[in-house]
Order: structure tokens, then sequence, then C-alpha cells
């Protein structure tokens, strides 16, 4: 199948790792010229060489950025990078870390704050900031422009210990629903991919986590994770990152305001 990717101008952010980096390497290979983009240059720029390394696309497809999703300021900056570059943005996938896990009684008020800059805001900021381009992208003939937001099973069926995750990621569906509404007439696509247990080192983090507060072994932790999968096992960060790119193709143009459950089968409500 001929995704119509080859070409298209995508940024990644939170991509120096894991589902963000997986993703950036996916659309590298079907044919994007990929701007990634994390908080530490030299992360960023080892994750923009491996890539190369392991798809064989040519380093000056890949455009290494630093970005703080926190920061607005950034994020006008980071994008101003990409289109002066490239001339244009096709695709933009909104990523970062995920919050710290923990129960009610574990956050302050600033807790709270941070993990709505990090997850919430930085994507409202990026799509704001993006839009114009995205547009432009849109109007053009045999344009594309995609807007894909990486967030959480837990937006669709909360996580009892993440509570800021589970908070921050429902403001996204909210966000994401109203732009795909507003933007489907100039045939802007928007659209949110929502991971379950996928092999990354935040999820490594969240069994070191969870073996600190129970004393169960990492093993028996991420055993109990893929048991609750109907597929019986953790998710690949390659499996997510076939998603993206699908959502991210032409062949998707008529899948918009979805939010897609890449987990295994973990979600078991009907719809
Ligand atoms: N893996 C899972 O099982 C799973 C399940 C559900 C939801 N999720 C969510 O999916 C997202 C990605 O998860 P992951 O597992 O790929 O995590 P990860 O392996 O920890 O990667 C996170 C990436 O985000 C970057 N990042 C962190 N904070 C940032 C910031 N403020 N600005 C820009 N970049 C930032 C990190 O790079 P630098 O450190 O270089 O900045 C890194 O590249 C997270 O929101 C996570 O909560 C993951």
């Amino acid at each position: 199948m001929d995704l119509g990717l080859q070409d298209r101008i995508a940024l990644v952010t939170g991509a120096s790792s894991g589902l963000g980096w997986a993703a950036a390497r996916e659309l590298a290979r079907e044919g994007c010229k990929v701007a990634l983009c994390s908080r530490s240059e030299t992360r960023i720029r080892q994750a923009a060489a491996r890539i190369a390394v392991e798809t064989g696309v040519a380093e000056d497809r890949l455009l290494p950025l630093v970005c703080d999703v926190r920061e607005e300021a950034q994020i006008v900056q980071v994008i101003e990078q990409v289109v002066a570059h490239w001339g244009q943005l096709n695709i933009l996938v909104t990523n970062a870390g995920g919050p710290p896990a923990g129960y009610i009684g574990d956050f302050t008020a600033d807790d709270w704050r941070a993990a709505l800059e990090l997850n919430l805001l930085s994507t409202i900021n990026l799509c704001r900031h993006a839009l114009p381009h995205l547009r432009q992208a849109a109007r053009k003939p045999n344009g594309l422009a995609r807007i894909l937001m990486i967030t959480s099973i837990s937006a669709k069926q909360p996580i009892p210990n993440l509570y800021l995750s589970n908070a921050a990621r429902a403001g996204v569906q909210g966000f994401a629903k109203s732009l795909a509404e507003e933007l489907g007439p100039e045939g802007i696509t928007v659209n949110t991919l929502l991971p379950g247990y996928t092999r990354t080192e935040r999820l490594a983090e969240l069994a070191r986590l969870q073996q600190q507060r129970t004393g169960r072994s990492v093993e028996e932790i991420e055993a109990s994770w893929a048991e609750q999968a109907a597929l019986k096992r953790l998710g690949e960060p390659e499996e997510f990152a076939a998603a993206v790119v699908f959502l991210a193709s032409a062949r998707a143009s008529y899948i918009t305001g979805v939010a897609l459950p890449v987990d295994g089968g973990r979600s078991k409500h009907l719809l």
C-alpha cells in the first residue's frame, strides 16, 4: 500500500526514546522528512543518528532539535525551525514524558499544575502554533495535514495509581475532539493514539516504582500487565508506531476525531 508519505514533513516531539522515537523512525522509513525533538541535545542527536543507521535514511532527512514542550517560547521556536528548514509542516505528532504515578494524597497543587503543563497544555500549544502551517499544507494541491496526539489508554479507562495522567489525558481528548470538528472542513484530521502497556523506559520506571511500593518483582508486575491484554503480552514500540504511520498517511483521509487504543485488547468496553 502506498501511504502517500514520501517527502511529507513531520514533527515528532518527545522523540529521543520510547514511543516518540519509534514513531519518528517509522515515519522516516515511510519517506517522511522528520524533525524530532526532546529536552536534551545529546539524546536527540543520538536518537536521530540511530534512526539513520537502523533505516538507512540519509541523515539530512532527519532534523534533531531541542524543545521542552512545557515552554511555549520553545514550541514557537521549534516550529519556526522546521518550517525554515523544510518550507512546510504536514504532520504534527504531540508527545512528551508521562507524569509521576501516585494517588490523591501524593500530590500538591504544583504537581497537578506541572502534569497539566506537561501533557495537556503542551499539546494545546503545539497545535496552536503548528496550525497556520498545517492549514497552508492542507490547501496545497495533493496537500496533507495531520495532527496526532500520543496520550494513554488511561484516557478511556483510568489506571488506579495514575491520577495525574488520567486527568490530563481526558483533557486532551476533549481538546482533540473540538479541534477535529473545527478543522474537518479544511481537510485536516485530528486523532489521538492511546498506548497500552508498551516496552519503553517509562514502563520500566513504572515497574520499578511498583516494585518499591509492593515488593513484587519487576517480572511479576510486567506479567500482571500483560495478563490484562487480550493478546497476553506487552506491546512493542514499533507496533504502536505502525498505527501512528497509518493515521498520518494519505490513506487515513476519512478518519478524524478518533481515539485509537493500541493496547493489545486491554480496554474491555464495547466502543
Ligand atoms: N510506554 C507505555 O506503556 C505507555 C502507556 C501509556 C501511555 N504512555 C505515555 O506515552 C508517552 C510516551 O511514553 P514513553 O513510554 O515513550 O516514555 P519515555 O520512554 O519516557 O519517553 C519520553 C520521551 O519524551 C521526552 N520528554 C520528556 N519530557 C519532555 C518535555 N518536557 N519536552 C520534550 N520532550 C520531553 C523524553 O526525552 P528527553 O528526556 O530527552 O527530553 C523522551 O524522549 C508518555 O506521555 C507516557 O505517559 C506510555
